[in-house]
């Protein structure tokens, strides 16, 4: 703590000081470990009919590194968009990707302000705790990664060996609260299971769609990234077991000029979206930590404690469980930095939940949660130890630090 203190002076006074990164080693297994891990990986079909408040399935689709006005001028994003909800003041938190889609799971970055190989100690949680506290069905479907629950860096592709699945668009991944778990990482899957649990209706309620590096736009356009889009989801909006009470969330991992407003386009779709809003624009204020807080409000769920307490909820969920969202001012927002903590800096602990916060939904945080921390939340409150709460730009410009593009 001596030292975090010390930093964060040393950071108002010379902001380009620091001390070390917290360092992890790769890992990144061969062809021939490959072939043999997938032969003793498991597999596991999960599904439930937990009734939800507002919508019975809620998923996430993940584009990556597109600035609001290239993507939603794309021809195939604007057949998407007839189709569904136009959020256009939806927020990625910063740059790069890989800190983008771990928040969105468990509601903090934690100054992570790159796309390494990087690991959240166990004791952290994510909305999976959420979720299977009352039984809800989870998922993740990832392009290409080669066997359910792979924990590699990456997988190239065999044949032209450019890149295909990457670790750091997995939000679930780099949490050994998931990762350390066999039937957590069962639940891990790539596109071919996703066909197998659609056909056998045996979606879960809750998961995550990252396409490959190509179908994402990482590797390539908006043309491409929209093309794919419009091509998966096209046929799924027809699908009736599909479309039953559900509640797509087409979004991008972040905009892709690091000096303008990270703000990104972001769809609603599927069977939740009413008739009569087909088309339309929401102006609502949400960021990637709506994607928590949403499932809480829709399920009733006790929170994680950290920045999806206070998130705004997703109006066709807001709406059916009389949760007013608040007006957040963008003037001066860009989300474009980290703050000085965890992965930036060795000598910085985890920040503590906020174990007595309350969600929007008024429900508490979930009680494991507390008992892991409440401890280290007494001691951190009484050293003043910063720990982001809030998705409000002061709360933000206390602590900022240059992302490296
Ligand atoms: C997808 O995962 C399954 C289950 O681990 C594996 O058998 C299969 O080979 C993978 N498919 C592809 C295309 O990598
Ligand atoms: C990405 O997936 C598509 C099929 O959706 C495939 O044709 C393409 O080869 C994959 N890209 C890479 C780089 O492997
Ligand atoms: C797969 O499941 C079997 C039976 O439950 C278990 O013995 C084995 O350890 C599991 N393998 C992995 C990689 O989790
Ligand atoms: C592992 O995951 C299963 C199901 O996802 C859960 O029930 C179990 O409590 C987890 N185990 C630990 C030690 O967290
Ligand atoms: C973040 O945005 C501000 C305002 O546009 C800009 O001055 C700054 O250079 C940006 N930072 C990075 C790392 O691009
Ligand atoms: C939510 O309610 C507001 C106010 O009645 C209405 O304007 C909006 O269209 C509703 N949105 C959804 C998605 O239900
Ligand atoms: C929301 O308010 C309406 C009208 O007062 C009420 O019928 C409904 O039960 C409320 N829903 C929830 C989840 O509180
Ligand atoms: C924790 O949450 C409570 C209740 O919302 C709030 O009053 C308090 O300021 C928060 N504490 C911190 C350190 O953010
Ligand atoms: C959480 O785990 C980290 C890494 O092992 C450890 O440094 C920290 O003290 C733990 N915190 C709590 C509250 O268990």
């Amino acid at each position: 703590m001596q030292c975090n203190v010390f930093a964060f002076v040393a950071l108002l006074l010379f902001p380009l000081c620091r001390c070390a990164s917290r360092s992890f080693s790769t890992y990144n297994p061969n062809p021939t470990e490959v072939a043999k891990n997938a032969a003793d990986a498991n597999t596991t079909q999960l599904t439930s009919a937990i009734q939800g408040r507002a919508i019975d399935r809620f998923i996430v689709i993940w584009l990556e590194n597109t600035d609001y006005d290239k993507a939603a001028g794309h021809p195939d994003m604007k057949w998407l968009a007839q189709r569904g909800i136009t959020l256009d003041n939806y927020w990625a938190l910063t740059h790069p990707s890989q800190p983008n889609y771990v928040a969105s799971v468990g509601g903090d970055y934690f100054a992570l302000d790159y796309d390494g190989y990087v690991v959240v100690p166990k004791n952290v949680s994510t909305v999976v705790e959420l979720l299977e506290s009352k039984g809800i069905s989870w998922g993740q479907y990832l392009e290409d990664m080669p066997y359910s629950g792979y924990q590699g860096f990456e997988y190239l592709n065999q044949k032209t060996h450019a890149n295909d699945y990457v670790r750091k668009h997995n939000p679930l991944i780099s949490y050994e609260s998931v990762s350390l778990n066999n039937t957590r990482l069962s639940l891990i899957k790539n596109f071919s299971q996703f066909e197998r649990d659609l056909k056998d209706h045996k979606l879960p309620q809750y998961f995550h769609i990252t396409p490959n590096m190509t179908n994402d736009g990482h590797d390539s356009s908006i043309k491409t990234a929209a093309h794919w889009a419009r091509s998966w989801l096209e046929p799924l909006l027809e699908n009736k077991y599909f479309m039953k009470n559900t509640l797509v969330v087409l979004t991008f991992d972040e905009n892709e000029i690091y000096s303008t407003q990270n703000r990104v386009f972001t769809l609603l779709l599927g069977g939740a979206v009413p008739e009569h809003l087909k088309d339309t624009k929401d102006h609502t204020f949400y960021d990637h930590y709506s994607l928590l807080s949403s499932v809480e409000a829709n399920w009733n769920l006790d929170s994680l404690g950290r920045n999806d307490v206070d998130a705004n909820i997703l109006l066709p969920i807001a709406n059916k469980t009389n949760i007013t969202n608040v007006i957040v001012d963008t003037t001066y927002k860009v989300n474009n930095h980290t703050y000085h903590g965890y992965f930036l800096d060795d000598s910085v602990a985890l920040p503590a939940p906020n174990i007595t916060a309350i969600n929007r939904n008024g429900k508490p945080v979930l009680a494991k949660i507390k008992d892991t921390w409440k401890s280290v939340y007494s001691s951190q409150l009484s050293q003043s130890y910063f720990t982001p709460t809030t998705t409000t730009v002061s709360a933000q410009l206390t602590n900022l630090v240059t992302v490296s593009s």
